[in-house]
């Protein structure tokens, strides 16, 4: 019968099948595949191939200039149709494939946010640029995207935004928040929709030189709420009977002068206590980045998970519990009488921190306000890749014995997506790695923390992968619970997810 397995699969004009590659181009070729289109109506092709008479080399051969011209535009003449079939019988490549599913595939949005920003009520501006079209105004004179209240509104967006701990302020709790109504939460937790972290590489001088340890006192404390719910008090108390000297400049135990500046002073200390007031996950405040600035060896009561925030693993110490104290009381004595032991946890300060750190702590390269003016953009083009056009986007292609996939990729911190194809032949994660990289290096791609973080850890022009995730996922999924199940698992979602996009993290 018909042989109609281009248009019903949606695969490129390109895959017939009918011959392998020849990479033989000629600039007239070139303009006639720029004209080649995907199938859109079966029902066009049937009655050209009809037409025709050549049933059996059917070949998908429906032509539009762009969208929105979706409709079928200039017949073919039988004769320039024979041509292409000679053409396409030379032409047909995996490159061929890549050049037709560009356009193939470049169904358009119908919002350009240069043209047509987000817009979020209330709140700040406090970015520099970001790569979307965002404005936050606090009376918009027309409905806004999102914004920073409880919405009734239809299509407006509730947004919570506080960096407070959910333990103080229940509210803040991703759950909770979520039955009461808001739409996107922005907290401390990695697991919100656009977390609000306290760290920034402007705010914190991470490679900041260690200095001499002139005090004779072991660790320095800030602690001013002394009714903090968690047991911070008690651990401090259990420090000082384990005869760990500590200079207290909080208002809880104080024993020193409270007017000074803190990482200054933090400098001069061994270790710092950086006891926060809740333990809740993901929420790790000045008090350990600061500890990090000064080099000064953070010891925790906090975040369970602060581990995930060491700049290098064994450089802090955690009092996960009480029952922890007797341990980390012989850990800091040891430290203190073994200056190259304690050298050894400071090692970050010289070498720079590991790859896990700076991908967590980049994240704030884009501020908070230019990551959710993206999440919502990104939510508002999701919503439209349910249209019809949309769903018809070939997104793979057959040439020969292999199908080309597209599939889309940005950075993080990044809006636009660009195009990546793989192979059928190698469909596989270590092939996703090189072809990003491949795609990011052909563009000379500069990551967008590049000029954040401080020089000495700035690397040079290469470009690392860290962590290749689908669009979507929060950031604990993407930097610590995510990961594809082998190249099984990853075929799975890139033939599940016509046209699926990632995001990779560079470090
Ligand atoms: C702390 O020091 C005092 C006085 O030097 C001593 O009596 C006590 O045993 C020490 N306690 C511990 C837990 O080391
Ligand atoms: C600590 O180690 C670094 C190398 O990791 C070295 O450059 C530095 O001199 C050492 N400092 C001390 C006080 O030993």
């Amino acid at each position: 019968m018909l042989n109609l397995r281009g248009p019903r699969t949606q695969e490129g004009s390109v895959s017939d099948g009918l011959s392998s590659s020849s990479s033989s181009t000629s600039a007239a070729n070139k303009k006639k595949w720029s004209k080649l289109m995907p199938l859109f109506v079966a029902l066009v092709v049937v009655a050209e191939i009809a037409l025709l008479g050549r049933l059996d080399m059917a070949k998908n051969t429906a032509f539009f200039d762009s969208w929105p011209d979706l409709f079928y535009k200039t017949p073919p003449l039988a004769g320039d149709l024979g041509v292409r079939q000679m053409d396409n019988r030379r032409q047909s490549s995996p490159e061929r494939c890549e050049e037709w599913l560009e356009r193939a595939d470049s169904v358009v949005y119908s919002r350009d946010f240069n043209k047509d920003p987000i817009i979020i009520s209330g709140g700040d501006q406090e970015w520099r640029t970001c790569p979307v079209g965002c404005k936050f105004v606090y009376n918009p004179d027309k409905d806004p995207d999102a914004a920073f209240a409880l919405q009734q509104q239809l299509g407006v967006a509730s947004i919570l935004r506080s960096m407070e701990s959910s333990q103080y302020y229940s509210e803040n709790n991703i759950d909770q928040a979520r039955r009461s109504g808001f739409n996107i939460v922005m907290t401390t937790s990695l697991s919100s929709d656009v977390p609000v972290g306290y760290f920034s590489w402007a705010e914190y001088d991470i490679m900041a030189p260690v200095q001499q340890k002139t005090e004779s006192a072991l660790a320095a404390a800030f602690i001013s709420n002394c009714g903090a719910r968690n047991f911070r008090l008690q651990a401090l108390l259990e420090l000082e009977k384990a005869n760990i000297t500590i200079d207290s400049y909080g208002a809880c135990h104080r024993n020193r002068n409270g007017g000074v500046d803190k990482v200054e002073a933090l400098r001069r200390y061994k270790f710092s206590l950086a006891f926060e007031n809740s333990n809740e996950e993901d929420y790790v405040t000045e008090k350990f980045f600061q500890s990090l600035v000064a080099g000064s060896i953070p010891v925790v009561v906090g975040a369970p998970n602060i581990e995930d925030f060491a700049p290098y693993p064994g450089s802090i110490l955690h009092i996960r519990e009480l029952a922890d104290v007797p341990s980390v009381v012989k850990r800091m004595k040891y430290l203190a009488e073994n200056p190259d032991a304690y050298n050894q946890s400071l090692r970050w300060k010289y070498e720079g921190p590991s790859d896990s750190f700076k991908a967590l702590v980049d994240m704030s390269a884009v501020h908070s306000s230019c990551r959710l003016c993206i999440f919502l953009a990104t939510m508002a083009q999701e919503k439209e890749e349910n249209r019809p056009d949309f769903k018809k986007r070939p997104c793979k292609c057959t040439s020969g014995l292999e199908t080309v996939y597209h599939i889309y990729v940005r950075e993080r911190g990044r809006f636009k997506m660009d195009s990546v194809f793989l192979r059928s032949g190698s469909l596989t994660l270590e092939a996703l790695e090189s072809a990003v990289l491949a795609k990011y290096e052909s563009l000379k791609h500069v990551p967008v923390w590049k000029e954040e973080r401080p020089e000495s850890i700035r690397g040079r022009d290469e470009l690392k992968i860290y962590r290749i995730y689908p669009v979507g996922l929060t950031q604990r999924q993407a930097l610590y619970t995510f990961k594809f199940k082998g190249d099984a698992h990853f075929r799975n979602h890139i033939e599940s997810k016509p046209c699926a996009k990632f995001e990779v993290i560079f470090v």
